[in-house]
């Protein structure tokens, strides 16, 4: 089957009050328009064109890697005036499939269904809703064949108590479309192309049309506020939720995790409530996320603990490594099996080694720091001086001592130990003892300034 995607996407969203087009407003972290292109990519070897419109600059800027075609609506006539606009893209013996930018959460299965469905003809995806108002209303014969879609301004008091609607979603044999469209009148309440007019039309051809029923209202619905968009990201996270427990995963409360991309778990993880997962996230086997914690772009190895209030991004860590509570694992972070980063720390572009240890409120970035090397509290690497980053390098088995400012470039070799407080400039040589820090004088009998009266 060949099959030619359309993707309505002109539209100005005027409700969610933005300068960004609507299409580009994220669900789950991902623009609306992004989960349309992947769900029709899903399907397999598919030709995607995109109609735009209000906005066609940035929606083009933005999806210009996907491998989709644009063609642009300049004026909004109505829905089968956008699909016409593709019709040049259209292939000998297609399928076309209509989507639209702004219903992000539509299944790749779901529409599987309605192009089996579109075999001898039209098929369009409808929904049953208890409200059907502002929706076009399915037209049946008493047969149950689908005859016509009645728009909601079109329609009299008997069409209006339909609560079967259309969704807008279709699939037809393009070269019907391709004759059709053109042909389309605009002798209707809104004056416009309706895409929809293609039912009646077909019917009155004898080409049965076919009406698909989708079991979720959520996979059909579109965003035209914030409310509907709020609205769908509850309905995507409580999807992502349930299919992360499915697979095995602890959720201390289902309702208080977002994954804003994707997460992909081992067996026995456990998420307590508050926490955020953005990008591509990997956890592996046993690994444990506390509360309130973000994380972006990284993998956590099997048996790993992240304590609460803790950050972390583009990093990669080990097996059996302890992180937090309250850490920040910036870019760059990479920690070997059984590192510990603990309580305000902060580590960027730092390589910790196995078992190594950095407890408590240190800054640590541009760092080689090697295996089994204890850095005190309230270490910092100084990389800065202004102008250029420098690099601090430290051995297996070094011991920093507390509140010691290591002043990039900088080396401390294997087994060296830095006195507490000390500033660090030079290079410290291995097994050797550093200590460079003002010398401590007790002065007896001292007495404190009094105030004259
Ligand atoms: C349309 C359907 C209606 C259905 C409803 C579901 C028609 C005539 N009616 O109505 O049966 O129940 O969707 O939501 O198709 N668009 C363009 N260019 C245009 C017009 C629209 O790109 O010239 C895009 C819009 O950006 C929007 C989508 O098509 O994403 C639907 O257009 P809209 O005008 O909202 O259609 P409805 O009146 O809601
Ligand atoms: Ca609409």
């Amino acid at each position: 089957m060949t099959i030619d995607v359309v993707i309505l996407a002109a539209g100005k969203g005027t409700r969610m009050r933005s300068d960004l087009p609507k299409v580009l407003h994220p669900i789950g972290g991902v623009p609306m328009l992004g989960r349309v292109i992947g769900a029709a990519q899903a399907l397999g070897d598919v030709e995607t064109t995109v109609v735009i419109g209000h906005g066609a600059e940035l929606v083009r800027e933005r999806f210009a890697d996907s491998g989709v075609k644009f063609v642009e609506q300049t004026e909004q006539l109505g829905t089968g005036h956008a699909v016409a606009q593709a019709i040049p893209n259209f292939r000998e013996g297609a399928t076309v499939l209509v989507l639209y930018g702004d219903v992000p959460l539509v299944k790749t299965s779901t529409l599987q269904d309605l192009l089996k469905a579109s075999a001898s003809g039209p098929a369009l995806l409808s929904v049953m809703m208890d409200d059907p108002a502002g929706y076009g209303r399915i037209v049946r014969d008493d047969a149950g064949q689908v005859q016509a879609i009645v728009e909601q301004k079109d329609a009299d008091a008997e069409a209006l108590k339909i609560t079967e609607i259309n969704t807008g979603i279709l699939a037809a044999p393009a070269n019907l479309l391709a004759q059709w469209l053109p042909e389309l009148s605009n002798n209707n309440a809104q004056g416009e192309y309706y895409l929809t007019d293609v039912i009646s039309r077909s019917v009155s051809e004898n080409i049965a049309v076919t009406g698909v029923i989708a079991d979720d209202p959520n996979e059909v619905a579109g965003v035209n506020s914030r409310a509907q968009q709020a609205e769908l990201e509850r309905a995507l996270q409580a999807d992502i939720a349930d299919a992360l427990m499915t697979a095995g995963v602890t959720l201390l409360d289902p309702a208080r995790i977002d994954v804003r991309g994707t997460l992909t778990c081992g067996s026995d993880v456990s998420i307590d409530i508050n926490c955020i997962f953005e990008g591509e996230v990997t956890l592996g086997d046993n690994v444990r996320i506390g509360p309130n914690c973000l994380l972006k772009n990284c993998q956590l190895a099997a048996g790993t603990l992240v304590e609460a209030n803790t950050i972390i991004e583009e990093a990669i860590l080990g097996e059996a490594c302890t992180v937090g509570p309250f850490a920040r694992l910036r870019p760059g972070t990479e920690l070997a099996n059984g590192a510990k980063v603990g309580n305000f720390v902060e580590t960027k572009k730092a390589k910790i080694g196995l078992g190594s240890k950095v407890n408590h409120l240190s800054y640590i970035g541009d760092a080689e720091v090697g295996e089994g090397v204890n850095i005190g509290a309230g270490t910092i690497t100084c990389n800065y001086d202004g102008v250029n980053k420098s690099k601090t390098v430290i051995g297996n088995g070094a011991f920093i001592g507390s509140n010691s400012a290591l002043v990039a470039p900088v080396e401390i070799g294997a087994g060296a130990t830095i006195g507490a407080g000390s500033t660090i400039t030079r290079e410290v040589s291995a097994d050797e003892l550093a200590v460079a820090r003002g010398k401590q004088r007790n002065i007896s009998g001292w007495q404190r300034p009094t105030k004259k009266s």
